[in-house]
């Protein structure tokens, strides 16, 4: 059994910077050890460690935590398993548990091309010649596809049969290539079984369009009300593919993406015919939301820009971000569908010029995309405004035109109470200060310069409100006796929702241990986090504690009438002048009272 008592007992017996050192180089720089932060690539070393307090905290990327965190971020690890390995190492009775590794395969041949070339001509005749077709057929008209459409990609039907297919490409292939192919499955009985069954299928072709795979999606209605199905099937990896590498329509797209020297990135194939519908030819799709690495090195033989296109819900909106991480090589924008839809559904509910509007005209640059999908969910929550001003700052930082970095910097401003225009811009600022710093480290590198302790004074980042209550909270849980000055007075309450949550912790229990911690919500550890961080004198002032207060009723008020200005802006805004006045009346009582 793990306990709370053994973890606290295994974080004792073990120092955060013998395990940190082991995979990070540490040199001691004071009272800490700094270091390459291993989160996030960088070249001037701003990852600390603090071994009296026994947690690391990166500057540069804000991710900070104690030495179970460390082994979850770094290893993937989830609490417990990091718990357990730390514990076997510092010899305590914990059980381990074995880390696993995946397969992997591949090589070309020719007879599989061969077979998926048949096997594309039988599905394809079978759509479009047959009775049996029709009612497929019908499905995709009604989906806006015309026969000439079904042409161009080569759309098919597999019969619901059991395996059709098998024995037709059986007079032509031999029975081991054509288990090879990856469109037959074979069940105990010896019966071989066709893998697509009841689908419409969308052939999947390589760069030179040859068809390596296929797709198969459900189209009856019956089908289409059962949950159980996936909605498409895809063939599984064979020798000659590899979905991780290949886009769907690529090799019809290339010769419009070299000419555009851009090309669109959406998610299915649905869309890419649609673009296709639409008189739009360079875009390929990555077949779901998931970009891979080798798709990414693929479009880059083709151009150097990618507007990404995907599906306007939240799982399309999610995976945009993502696929920024992943064209970084790229110059990239942004295309977002309204009302959740996806290229395919706007199609069917706009003209075809609407469809070439949006995609060329209402294009976002990635900060645009970023500060809208990243903007806190819940505007009053500071710690969310923290994060978001945290994680938008290098994004805006990285922006050339200074033009363009001030309206991002007003925008986000604008999204949140907590900061004005200042704020933001400190904080822009200080990650473009930082990476000045690490591009002249790189120039002295070679004069083996001693490393250059660089922090980005986080304080600054934050509002006055929470540097306040931070300042607070630490001294309560350094000294017990203010803790319990605070302990008697029932009606104080921290005004940030994370501080008030480790507060009730340390109330009741005195501290806050790793165990609990590990509990919370990650908001709520990385607010423990920066508390620990406070740098103060040893000694509590004189009037340290009353002058806290008063500044935190001051802040507090402060932040109130923010947020009330903001309001009255917005209702006036929205002409909604007798509730705008309102909190005017409101607003000026309180300026009153704050003189
Ligand atoms: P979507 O669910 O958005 O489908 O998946 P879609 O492209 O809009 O298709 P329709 O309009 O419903 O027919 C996007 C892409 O993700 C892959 C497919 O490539 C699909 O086109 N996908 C989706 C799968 O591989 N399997 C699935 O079960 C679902
Ligand atoms: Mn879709």
């Amino acid at each position: 059994m793990i306990t709370k008592e053994l973890i606290n007992e295994i974080k004792q017996a073990v120092n955060i910077v013998d395990v940190i050192g082991e995979s990070v180089a540490l040199t001691k720089a004071g009272r800490n050890y700094l270091g390459l932060c291993p989160f996030h690539g960088e070249k001037t070393p701003s990852f600390n460690v603090l071994e009296d307090k026994q947690f690391y905290h990166c500057f540069g990327c804000g991710k900070s935590g104690d030495v179970f965190t460390f082994l979850e971020e770094q290893r993937g690890l989830s609490f417990l398993d990091a718990v357990r390995e730390l514990g076997q190492q510092a010899g305590f009775q914990v059980d381990i548990v074995p880390v696993q590794q995946g397969p992997k395969s591949h090589h070309p041949h020719q007879v599989l091309l061969d077979i998926h070339a048949e096997a594309g001509k039988f599905y394809h005749a079978l759509l479009m010649t047959t009775k049996m077709g029709e009612d497929a057929k019908n499905y995709l008209h009604e989906r806006g596809l015309t026969d000439q459409d079904l042409k161009q990609f080569q759309i098919g039907l597999s019969p619901s049969d059991p395996n059709i297919l098998f024995q037709s490409l059986s007079k032509k292939f031999s029975e081991n290539d054509l288990l090879q192919s990856g469109l037959f499955n074979t069940a105990d009985t010896n019966m071989v079984y066709d893998a697509f069954q009841g689908r419409i299928i969308f052939p999947l072709t390589d760069e030179e369009g040859q068809i390596v795979a296929f797709s198969g999606r459900i189209w009856t209605e019956s089908d289409r009300l059962n949950k159980q199905i996936a909605k498409y099937k895809n063939s599984r990896s064979t020798a000659i593919f590899n979905k991780s590498y290949e886009l769907y329509h690529l090799d019809q797209a290339k010769a419009s993406i070299k000419k555009q020297r851009e090309v669109y990135l959406m998610e299915g194939y649905m869309d890419v015919i649609a673009a296709h519908r639409a008189g739009v030819e360079n875009v390929v799709a990555s077949m779901g939301t998931a970009l891979t690495r080798e798709q990414v090195q693929h479009l880059a033989k083709f151009c150097q820009k990618v507007v990404v296109a995907y599906d306007g819900d939240k799982a399309g909106q999610a995976a945009t971000a993502k696929v920024l991480e992943e064209l970084g090589q790229f110059q990239v924008e942004v295309v977002r569908f309204p009302d959740g839809m996806d290229p395919d559904e706007f199609l069917s509910k706009n003209s075809p010029q609407a469809l070439q509007n949006i995609l060329n005209k209402s294009r976002m640059s990635q900060v645009e995309f970023l500060i809208h999908h990243l903007r806190p969910e819940n505007p009053d929550n500071l710690q969310m405004q923290i994060d978001f001003v945290d994680r938008i700052a290098p994004i805006i930082a990285n922006t050339k035109s200074i033009t363009a970095q001030n309206t991002y910097i007003y925008k986000v401003a604008d999204l949140l109470p907590d900061f004005d225009y200042s704020q933001v811009e400190l904080a822009v600022n200080a990650v473009r200060l930082h990476q000045r710093q690490e591009r002249s480290r790189d120039v002295s590198r070679q004069e083996m310069a001693p490393p250059l302790v660089r922090e980005i004074p986080q304080q600054l980042k934050i509002s006055p409100l929470i540097r306040t209550e931070n300042h607070l909270l630490y001294r309560m849980q350094e000294h017990a006796y203010i803790l319990n000055d605070y302990r008697l007075r029932e009606d104080f309450h921290f005004y940030t929702p994370e501080l008030e949550t480790l507060y009730q912790v340390l109330k009741a229990e005195g501290e806050v241990s790793s165990y609990e911690l590990a509990q919370m919500e990650e908001s709520v550890q990385r607010a423990w986090y920066r508390v620990m961080e406070e740098r103060l004198p040893e000694d509590v002032g004189q009037d340290e504690l009353e002058e806290l207060e008063a500044r935190r009723q001051r802040e507090w008020m402060r932040r109130e009438n923010q947020v009330k200005s903001r309001t009255i802006r917005e209702q006036t805004h929205v002409g909604n002048d007798a509730a705008a006045l309102d909190e005017l009346a409101q607003l000026i009582a309180q300026k009153r009272k704050m003189e």
